[in-house]
Parts: C-alpha cells; sequence; structure tokens
C-alpha cells in the first residue's frame, strides 16, 4: 500500500463538496488530509465554512483542520447556488451548530505557508470556485514548486450548467480558473461532461438507505432532495454528484479516461464569460496545460462511493 497522500481540499460545500469530504474522511488509510480550505461559493462563506465542519463532526473527525477563505470572486459579486444547494448548502437537512471552530488562519495563508513547508509534495483537490487557490499562487508563485497535482471539478467541453456555456466553478470566478490554467501546472480537469454521467438513481439510494447508519441517512436525505433540481433542469436522471468524482479519481485512477489538451477560460465578460474552452483535437497546437477527462465508469465509482459510505456503519456492502 502507498503511503498516504498528502492533501488539501478547497471547497464550498455544497451537498456534493459534503459528500466529498466524507469520502476523503472514510477513506483515511489513503489521504493524509492537511487541511480543508473554504471559499464562498454554492452559499455565502459563513454557510459553507459551517457545512465543512458539520461534514468533519458527522464523520467523526474532529481533528481536521478547516480554514476560512476569500467570501467571494476576484472581480465582481458571487453567483450562489442556493437553488440547488438549498439556503444553507445543505439541501434537505439541519445539523446541529459544529462544536468544531475554524482555524484562525486564513485559508490562503494556510496555503502559502503549508506548500512552502510540507516535506512531500501536496495534492490539492479543488470543488469550488478557484478563488484562494489562485490568490496563494499570485501572493507565492513557489508553491507550485510543492505541488504533486491538481485535480479540479470544473468546465465543460459541451453544455455549461449556470449559463449555457459556463460551468458553475469556473463562472463564479473565471479569473481564478485562469490563472490555474496559466500557472504552468497540467490542472487535471473533471468537468460536466464527465459528472453528468454520474447521477443518483433511485436504485443505488436503495442500495445506500440499506445501510443505516447515521452518516448514510443524512447523505440519503440530502441526495434526495438534491436530485430534484438537476433532474429538472439537465435531462438527466438523478442527482449530479459533481465533487465526489475529484475523489473517486484520487482513490481509483482507472475510474477516468481522458487526454492531455490545452485549456482557455473565456474571462470576457460577455455570455460566455467563465467558459473553459478545451482544444480536444489539438487543432491550435498550443501548448499542454490540462488533462481533462470525457469518460467515467460509472458503475465502479458508485460501487467505490457505496463502500466509503458503508464504513461509517463499520460494514463492507
Ligand atoms: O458545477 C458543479 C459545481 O458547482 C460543483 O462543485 C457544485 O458543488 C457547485 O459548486
Ligand atoms: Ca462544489
Amino acid at each position: 500500500m502507498n503511503a498516504p497522500l498528502p492533501l488539501i481540499l478547497d471547497c464550498d460545500p455544497g451537498v456534493d463538496d459534503f459528500v466529498a469530504i466524507l469520502m476523503i474522511l472514510a477513506a483515511s488509510e489513503r489521504f493524509n488530509l492537511l487541511g480543508i480550505t473554504v471559499s464562498g461559493g454554492n452559499v455565502p462563506l459563513h454557510y459553507t465554512a459551517e457545512n465543512a465542519l458539520k461534514a468533519c463532526e458527522l464523520a467523526g473527525k474532529r481533528d481536521v483542520k478547516v480554514y476560512a477563505g476569500c467570501p467571494g470572486p476576484l472581480l465582481r459579486s458571487l453567483a450562489l447556488e442556493d437553488a440547488v444547494h438549498g439556503e444553507t448548502g445543505l439541501k434537505g437537512v439541519i445539523l446541529p451548530p459544529p462544536a468544531m471552530t475554524l482555524q484562525p488562519l486564513h485559508a490562503v495563508d494556510f496555503l502559502i505557508e503549508t506548500l512552502m513547508t510540507s516535506p512531500q509534495k501536496v495534492t490539492l483537490a479543488t470543488t469550488g470556485p478557484l478563488t484562494n487557490i489562485a490568490l496563494a499562487i499570485v501572493r507565492e508563485p513557489r508553491i507550485l514548486d510543492n505541488v504533486e497535482e491538481i485535480v479540479t471539478m470544473g468546465g465543460s467541453m459541451h453544455l455549461g450548467n449556470i449559463t449555457p456555456a459556463a460551468e458553475y466553478n469556473f463562472y463564479a470566478d473565471p479569473e481564478a480558473a485562469h490563472i490555474l490554467y496559466t500557472c504552468g501546472k497540467k490542472i487535471t480537469t473533471i468537468g460536466l461532461d464527465v459528472t453528468h454521467q454520474v447521477v443518483t438513481s433511485l436504485d443505488w439510494l436503495a442500495h445506500l438507505k440499506s445501510l443505516e447508519n447515521p452518516v448514510t441517512q443524512v447523505v440519503l436525505t440530502m441526495l434526495h432532495a438534491f436530485r430534484e433540481y438537476d433532474m429538472k433542469y439537465f435531462e438527466v436522471g438523478g442527482g449530479v454528484l459533481h465533487d465526489p468524482c475529484v475523489i473517486g479519481y484520487l482513490l481509483n485512477r482507472s475510474l477516468f479516461k481522458g487526454k492531455d489538451v490545452h485549456v482557455e477560460i473565456d474571462t470576457s465578460f460577455s455570455l460566455t464569460r467563465g467558459r473553459a474552452t478545451v482544444d480536444w483535437w489539438h487543432k491550435r497546437g498550443l501548448h499542454i496545460n490540462a488533462h481533462v477527462f470525457n469518460e467515467v465508469n460509472v458503475e465502479g465509482f458508485f460501487d467505490l462511493l457505496l463502500g466509503l459510505l458503508a464504513r461509517y456503519g463499520g460494514e463492507t456492502p
């Protein structure tokens, strides 16, 4: 077994971010979770930060360090997704106020200090707007020398979800996404082309219900509430599990297939703001700055997710 992967998760919980956190904490032998950084996104920062704490408490992992970061994007105002995730970000459930508290350090300072001092290279997983990561890169570009991989949920080769052109995380802060895709690293990118294949079926939710542990019951309630919006607006057969795909990839890379390409982020103020143009056929001959996925083993992913959630009840499904 490989040594646990040094990991920082940057997120905006959000129902699917919440599930991604539970996946990391269930697979504690696989990850050395150095911290969770949070930004405003699906819902305002005071909710996203609290929700990250709630996920750790629900998982019984009160030692996880959570850092609040940027409340909104570099430019313009924050585009919320509370219609998708509910007013508090945890649609369908009310969890007790967390006993855990946020770390006093700002998320951007934590990112810089950790990446400048970690004895091992660190993997960054991002599941929300990229403001924290982008600001850390701008303030201290040398952090990139100690980054093993950046795995980002964002973008879409085809239709967007918050506009016809753009996926939410990149639309929420296009300038931050541009900083990421021009920083010199090859960004592992999991966009809507993949995540819209990963939808919660009633059959799978029934399997989840059969596990009957406190964690799965919360997840089950949230995922039932979460799926309504996606089924109504995106002609999919269930709730789209965007952010869990990032953790699924880190746990089993063979579940995802894609290729090295050039990606450009639209930072204009037109209808296509926030769009990630993917040069899939290398028509422009530009340098590689991303690895974009277009295929996923859906059954394999859901088997992995069920197995992780079953661990909270001491079960193996
Ligand atoms: O477009 C999907 C992304 O936007 C996910 O990360 C979801 O949590 C929302 O933040
Ligand atoms: Ca998210």
